[in-house]
């Protein structure tokens, strides 16, 4: 059946999406899959009423128009159309920093001290609350899109004012200093399985959309950690995925202090990038996983 490969959308990150989505889909095609490129959540809808697709590889990325959030699993839900990767729990969940903070904390994984803020709050109490430097993003964004590292109180109000121009809450967030860490989740045989952590090491500051998409001279090491560090990240890495009601496949962020040496869960992405610098691709290739066989694993998970 004809598989179409749904990209694009209006969230902050469509040119992201734009770019993982024609990797797919020359993925999928060069093992004779019979694939499409669809735009955004409208035109997935006019090509299902029109017949012509059989099941969704959703690599639409952000909230609000990106597929990411729980909107388009439902929405293939209702109408009986297969898609792959986390259902429409596992999508809000993750889609939403903060909850998924909770659902975490209330299962004794760790994730940085957080505070939500909300119209009003007194952000530089916030902050004092859980003391400089700390993290200001918005709850539901991706890719480091409105994201600030605020290390003077003087440097709060912009940063509440640059997240707040994204769609849905803010948080902040006590900043690790240490490594940042990730963790692929694959599907196979019936199971979630982590590959090996993905160590990154930007030119810059930290890893931010320019170290993610832009620059050529971030480094990647991977296994990012050895012996039982290693095994101990992919271990949280995978019950935080499965604690967030994630399925099929994902991506689990990760900073470790540098002084205890403690890890730190920061989100799951539930359609994390394909793009030639995505770290899945990366840390499969690793482990002798080509890139079209990661997408095959994925298209797999409409299946189930
Ligand atoms: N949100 C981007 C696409 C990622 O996690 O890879
Ligand atoms: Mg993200």
């Amino acid at each position: 059946g004809r598989v179409a490969v749904l990209m694009g959308g209006t969230s902050a990150e469509r040119e992201v999406s734009l770019d993982s989505g024609r990797n797919v889909l020359e993925a999928l095609r060069a093992r004779s899959v019979d694939a499409f490129a669809v735009d955004g959540i409208p035109a997935l809808i006019d090509a299902i009423r029109a017949g012509s697709v059989d099941r969704v590889f959703n690599i639409l990325h952000g909230n609000k128009g990106g597929g990411e959030d729980g909107v388009l699993q439902g929405l293939c839900e209702a109408l009986g159309v297969p898609y792959t990767g986390s259902r429409v729990l596992g999508s809000a969940l993750s889609m939403d920093k903060i909850r998924t903070k909770q659902v975490w904390l209330s299962m004794g994984l760790p994730t940085p001290r957080y505070v939500r803020l909300a119209q009003g709050d007194d952000v530089h109490a916030a902050a004092r609350e859980l003391g400089l430097p700390v993290i200001v993003k918005p709850s539901s964004e991706g890719s480091s899109v409105g994201v600030s590292r605020v290390f003077s109180d003087a440097d709060l109000d912009a940063a509440v004012e640059l997240a707040a121009r994204y769609p849905g809450e803010l948080l902040m967030e006590q900043m690790i200093v240490g490594d940042e860490l990730t963790v692929g989740i694959l599907g196979s045989d019936g199971a979630h399985h982590a590959l090996p952590s993905i160590r990154i090491v930007p030119k810059g500051e930290w890893y931010d959309y320019n170290a993610k998409y832009i620059a050529e001279d971030t480094q990647y090491l991977c296994p990012g950690l050895q012996g039982s560090d290693e095994d101990e990240i992919r271990r949280i890495a995978l019950a935080a995925f499965e604690a967030a009601g994630c399925f099929g496949w994902g991506r689990v962020d990760v900073m470790r202090d540098r002084n205890s040496g403690k890890f730190h869960l920061l989100e799951v992405n539930t359609a994390p990038g394909m793009t030639s610098h995505s770290l899945v691709p990366k840390a499969a290739r690793q482990v002798g996983i080509p890139f079209e066989e990661v997408c095959w694993r994925v298209l797999e998970s409409s299946l189930a």
